[in-house]
């Protein structure tokens, strides 16, 4: 089982950038929470952040056919990043979007999110517990979909 967690633009900086919404937990140590998860649930997990969204295109590209499913917080990317929503629905893998802070209770703008519509649902508000808890959706989700997974 191979999974592909991706950061969008912003969330290199995480723990510094705005804590009173974001939290104070680096990309690091969200990065190292969720591989001990993933370790732990006995999936590969195959980790990526890009300030660019073509890079990000590039990536799903790169593991077309070689993953079975995506847990991504696109940052901005989400509300209008239609290049990046073509992407993941190309890759055809069950994919979760999460989001740190709770989108649907901010601006108008953040409540309407571009990559909602190719994904099998989102997981916001929770901070950086919120990538472990989609992960672990998006297995059960994978397990019950396709228990014998990708090959
Ligand atoms: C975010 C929410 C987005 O609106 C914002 O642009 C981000 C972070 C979140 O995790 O809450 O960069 O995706």
């Amino acid at each position: 089982m191979r999974v592909l967690l991706l950061h969008g633009p912003n969330l290199n900086i995480l723990g510094k950038r705005k804590p009173e919404v974001y939290g104070y937990t680096t990309m690091k140590q969200t990065n190292d929470m969720v591989r001990a998860r993933a370790e732990a649930l006995n999936c590969e997990l195959i980790v990526f952040q890009s300030n660019h969204e073509g890079e990000l295109v590039d990536h799903l590209h790169r593991y077309l056919g070689e993953c079975d499913g995506v847990v991504i917080n696109p940052g901005a990317l989400t509300h209008y990043g239609l290049s990046l929503r073509d992407a993941l629905e190309a890759v055809d893998v069950p994919v979760v979007e999460v989001h740190l802070s709770n989108i649907h209770a901010r601006e108008e703008w953040r409540r309407i999110s571009m990559i909602s519509p190719v994904t099998i649902g989102q997981v916001v508000g929770f901070g950086a517990r919120g990538y472990v808890a989609a992960l672990e959706l998006l297995l059960a989700h994978i397990a019950e979909v396709r228990p014998a997974g990708r090959t």
